[in-house]
């Protein structure tokens, strides 16, 4: 079983509240399409969840009462995103498998029929934003996923940001100074991710990599990294 998230970074645009890259989803759909195994697939909020969280905590309120209208964006964006991946990615809606924690059994019957179910970043009852990276933490521990590919806007994790050289190859949230997102983020960009991510590197392979370029997809579903793989902090 393989996870892979589709960064709201890759998906959309994170500066232009409510836009979704159709295209280069559709070629993403042609190079998963090709992959034999398992999968499960988890996009982010990026343009459609940030800046309505936002919007909402902006105007004063709460997601404890307003979460609904989160829930009500992503659904309409995991919509669109399996109307551009095309066949067999099915849209699966996470809140739907919340019961204080998610429920991944329905995914893991879809995955073993050959579908390949989408799940989203999304606002959970009573009003908790679960990131489509803590997802992916979820999925791997529960469904034993054994690799997990997480495509962002960037190649891989840098020591320093803004960055200067090349990705690094290996990285922990204990030896790399990441920041937040350059765009309407409200989950704390590559620094949150890092540490999320953190404890399904203890279970799996999580590889951080750039997904506007397709090519990555293809190489990390044949079991390279193409960008940083997330490893556990040392211990003591
Ligand atoms: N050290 C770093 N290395 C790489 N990127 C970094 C670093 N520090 C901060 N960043 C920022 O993190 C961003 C990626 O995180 P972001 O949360 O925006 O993307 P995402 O998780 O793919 O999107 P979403 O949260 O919508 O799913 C990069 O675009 C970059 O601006
Ligand atoms: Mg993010």
């Amino acid at each position: 079983m393989i996870v892979i998230k589709l960064g709201g970074s890759v998906i959309s645009n994170k500066k232009v509240p409510y836009s979704l890259n159709k295209e280069l989803i559709g070629k993403i759909g042609n190079s998963l399409r090709e992959y034999a195994g398992e999968l499960v697939v988890v996009h982010g909020g990026g343009s459609f969840g940030h800046p309505k969280v936002k919007e909402i905590i902006e105007s004063g309120h709460t997601l404890a009462d307003k979460g609904f209208e989160v829930i009500r964006v992503m659904n309409l964006m995991t919509n669109l995103v399996v109307e551009a991946l095309g066949q067999p990615f099915a849209p699966y809606s996470t809140p739907s498998l919340w019961d204080g924690r998610l429920n991944v059994r329905p995914l893991a019957l879809a995955a073993k029929a050959g579908w390949v179910p989408v799940v989203q970043g999304n606002v959970v009852p009573p009003g908790r934003v679960l990131s489509g990276d803590e997802i992916v933490v979820e999925l791997v521990k529960e469904l034993g996923a054994e690799r997990a590919g997480v495509a962002t806007d960037v190649d891989g994790v840098y020591e320093t940001w803004p960055p200067k050289g090349g990705p690094l190859k290996e990285a922990s949230p204990c030896d790399v100074e990441a920041k937040g997102s350059e765009g309407i983020d409200v989950t704390g960009g590559m620094r949150k991710k890092l540490e999320v991510l953190e404890e399904a590197a203890r279970y799996a392979e999580v590889c951080i990599f750039n997904g506007l370029k397709v090519v990555n997809f293809e190489k990390f579903l044949k079991g390279e990294c193409p960008g940083t793989r997330v490893v556990p902090c040392r211990q003591g």
